[in-house]
C-alpha cells in the first residue's frame, strides 16, 4: 500500500513540483487548493510529467468542515505538506487579516484535525524570512529569529511557534520545518512552473517576462549595497531540488521515531548569487538579452542573504546540485510555454 499524504496549496508553484517528486517516489498524493492563486490545469500537468493524477479536491483550509470532509472522504493520509498560505510580501502590508487568516487558521485547522484523523506529520514551508537581515553569512538554523517586516513574514514566524508549541504541549504529532532561501524556476519539462498573478514581485517571472517581451524592462532594485557589485545577494534555489528535499523530509519523519519531534531545515544552496550575477546567468544559459536599468532601492529588501545548508545535507541527505544557469534555462523554457 502507497503511503498517502495530503498536500495543501498542491496545484501551486512548489506545491506542484512537490507532487511530481512525492509521485515519482511512490506516494499516493491528495490534493487541497482553492485555486486563488493557481488553476486546474496544473493537474494536466502534473499528470504529463508522472503518468498519474492526483486526486483533488477544490475547498479552502481555512474551513474546517472542508477540511474534516476531506479526511473522512479520503482515510489513511499519513501525512500533511502544508504549502496553502498566501505569499506576497507587498500583499501582506495592505491586507494584512487576510494574511493572518488563510496562514494561520489553515495550520490551526489541520492541526487540529491531525490526531483525530490518526495523521502523523506536518511538514511546514517557512522561509528565510524569519532570519531577517542576518549578522553573519551564511546563516544556519540556529541564528536568532529577527522581528518581522512584513504581515507575511510574521504569519512564517508565528507558524513556526504554533507548531513548537502544539507539540511541546504533548500533541501525538511530528513536524519538519522548512525555511526556504528563493525558489526559482521550472519543471525541466515545462509542464509545470510559476504562474504569477498580474505584474511579479519576484524577480525571476519579472526577469523572464522582460526577455519574453511582456515587460519593457527589469529594474534593478539598487547597486549601491555593500556586496561586491552593489545589487542584493540570494541564495536562489531550484524549484525541482527544493521539492525534492520535501519527499527526504517526509520520509524521515515519518519512518523514524528517534529523532526530536520537530526539526528545522534551512533549504538553499550555500551559495550566494547577487541580482546582476542572476541577469548575467539567464543571459549566458539563454542566449537572450535582459534589458534593465537600475534603479533605488525597494523599501524592506535585505542586502544579503545565504544559506548554510549542512544540516539539510547531513541529517537529510539532501543537496541542492541543479546549477543556476540549467535553473535560468527551465525558467525561461516555461515562459516560453506561457500565453503571451
Ligand atoms: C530578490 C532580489 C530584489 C524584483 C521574497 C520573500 C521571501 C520569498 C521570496 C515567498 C531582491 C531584486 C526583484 C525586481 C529586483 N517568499 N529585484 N528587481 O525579496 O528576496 O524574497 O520572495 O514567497 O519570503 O521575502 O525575493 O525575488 O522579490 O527579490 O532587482 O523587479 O531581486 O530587490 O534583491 P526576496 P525577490
Amino acid at each position: 500500500m502507497k503511503t498517502k499524504i495530503l498536500v495543501t496549496g498542491g496545484t501551486g508553484y512548489i506545491g506542484s513540483h512537490t507532487v511530481v517528486e512525492l509521485q515519482q517516489s511512490g506516494y499516493d498524493v491528495v490534493i487541497i487548493d482553492n485555486l486563488s492563486n493557481s488553476n486546474r490545469e496544473v493537474l494536466d500537468g502534473i499528470e504529463k510529467i508522472t503518468g498519474i493524477r492526483p486526486e483533488f479536491v477544490e475547498g479552502d483550509c481555512t474551513d474546517i468542515d472542508t477540511l474534516r470532509k476531506l479526511f473522512t472522504d479520503h482515510p489513511g493520509i499519513k501525512g500533511i505538506i502544508n504549502f496553502a498560505a498566501s505569499k506576497a510580501v507587498g500583499e501582506s502590508v495592505q491586507k494584512p487579516l487576510l494574511y493572518y487568516r488563510n496562514n494561520l487558521m489553515t495550520l490551526v485547522n489541520l492541526l487540529d484535525l491531525m490526531p483525530q484523523f490518526g495523521v502523523e506529520g506536518i511538514v511546514f514551508s517557512s522561509s528565510c524570512t524569519v532570519y531577517g537581515e542576518p549578522d553573519v553569512n551564511p546563516i544556519d538554523e540556529s541564528a536568532p529569529i529577527k522581528p518581522a517586516t512584513s504581515p507575511y513574514g510574521n504569519t512564517k514566524q508565528i507558524c513556526e511557534e504554533i507548531i513548537t508549541d502544539y507539540i511541546f504541549a504533548g500533541a501525538p504529532i511530528k513536524s519538519i520545518i522548512l525555511r526556504y532561501f528563493n525558489p526559482v524556476g521550472a519543471h525541466p519539462s515545462a509542464y509545470i512552473g510559476e504562474l504569477p498573478n498580474g505584474v511579479p514581485n519576484n524577480l525571476v517571472p519579472f526577469l523572464t517576462q522582460t526577455a519574453a517581451g511582456i515587460r519593457e524592462k527589469l529594474t534593478v532594485f539598487g547597486t549601491d549595497y555593500d556586496t561586491p557589485d552593489g545589487s542584493c545577494i540570494r541564495d536562489f534555489i531550484d524549484v525541482v531540488d527544493l521539492a525534492k528535499a520535501h519527499v527526504v523530509a517526509m520520509k524521515r519523519m515519518l519512518d523514524r521515531n528517534d529523532t526530536d519531534n520537530i526539526e528545522i531545515f534551512n533549504l538553499g544552496t550555500g551559495r550566494g548569487l547577487s541580482v546582476l550575477e542572476l541577469i548575467a546567468s539567464f543571459e549566458r544559459a539563454t542566449g537572450v538579452k535582459v534589458p534593465y536599468v537600475i534603479g533605488e532601492r525597494r523599501a524592506g529588501d535585505i542586502e544579503k542573504i545565504w544559506a548554510e545548508p549542512t544540516k539539510a545535507n547531513t541529517v537529510l541527505g539532501w543537496k541542492a546540485e541543479t546549477d543556476i544557469d540549467d535553473t535560468m534555462r527551465n525558467a525561461w523554457r516555461w515562459q516560453c510555454k506561457l500565453p503571451k
